[in-house]
């Protein structure tokens, strides 16, 4: 099993990230800030350049932050509503809203997914610290925020300072500190043939 100390040849943006969950319960996102994570999603890859990526985003305190946080699932209820700032994502399913709309696209959700890596790339560069999750009610996200049909709920991403783990409960603390593990590479990296590991 390969551990973290195994990423010593990465950069120390790449080293240093992880799904951070003690989030700065007092530090608050700048616009500028936020700003510029969404250019680093809007400036991501995608086929044909279709842009199949539509998030919301709520910061702690307003409107649509105290709306979202009642539909997260109870792991995540302990930790997502410190985060400074929470971002719904979703990614484009059908050309429009009729039943018989065209697919959009075939890599929409392989495009999503790239435009909030490179946005967690820019809030590692920013020093904040971000974590994605899946665990809260994606349909009652959709229709609290009236996201139209052709469009799916996909993930939620919280953003923020890492938090003191003195200030943080244990337990969370704890959860927060686990070793993180990868599967090696020659399970998923291959040459010749698939299943053939490459040796790297
Ligand atoms: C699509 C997706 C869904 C996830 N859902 C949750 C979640 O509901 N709750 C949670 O605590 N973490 C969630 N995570 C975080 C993963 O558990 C985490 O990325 C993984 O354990 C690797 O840890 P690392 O990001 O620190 O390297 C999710 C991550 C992704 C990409």
């Amino acid at each position: 099993m390969n551990t973290v100390d195994e990423q010593a040849d990465l950069s120390d943006l790449q080293r240093n990230r992880r799904s951070v969950r003690v989030f700065d319960p007092r530090h608050e996102i700048s616009e500028s800030d936020l700003a510029r994570l969404f250019r680093a999603a809007q400036w991501a890859p995608s086929a044909g350049n279709s842009q199949p990526w539509g998030f919301l985003v709520g910061r702690r305190g307003d409107e649509t932050h105290a709306r979202f946080v009642q539909h997260l699932s109870r792991g995540n209820r302990s930790w997502v509503p410190s985060a400074s700032a929470v971002v719904i994502t979703a990614h484009q399913i059908a050309s429009g809203p009729e039943d018989d709309a065209m697919v959009f696209s075939d890599y929409a959700l392989y495009d999503l997914g790239q435009s909030v890596a490179l946005l967690g790339v820019e809030a590692g560069v920013l020093g904040l610290g971000i974590h994605q999750f899946a665990g809260f009610g994606h349909e009652a996200v959709a229709a609290e925020f009236d996201v139209p049909p052709h469009w799916r709920v996909t993930t939620a991403v919280a953003i923020g300072a890492p938090g003191d783990p003195a200030d943080a409960d244990p337990l969370l603390v704890e959860r927060d500190q686990r070793p993180r593990t990868r599967k090696p590479m020659a399970d998923f990296v291959f040459a010749g043939s698939w299943g053939t590991p490459a040796g790297l």
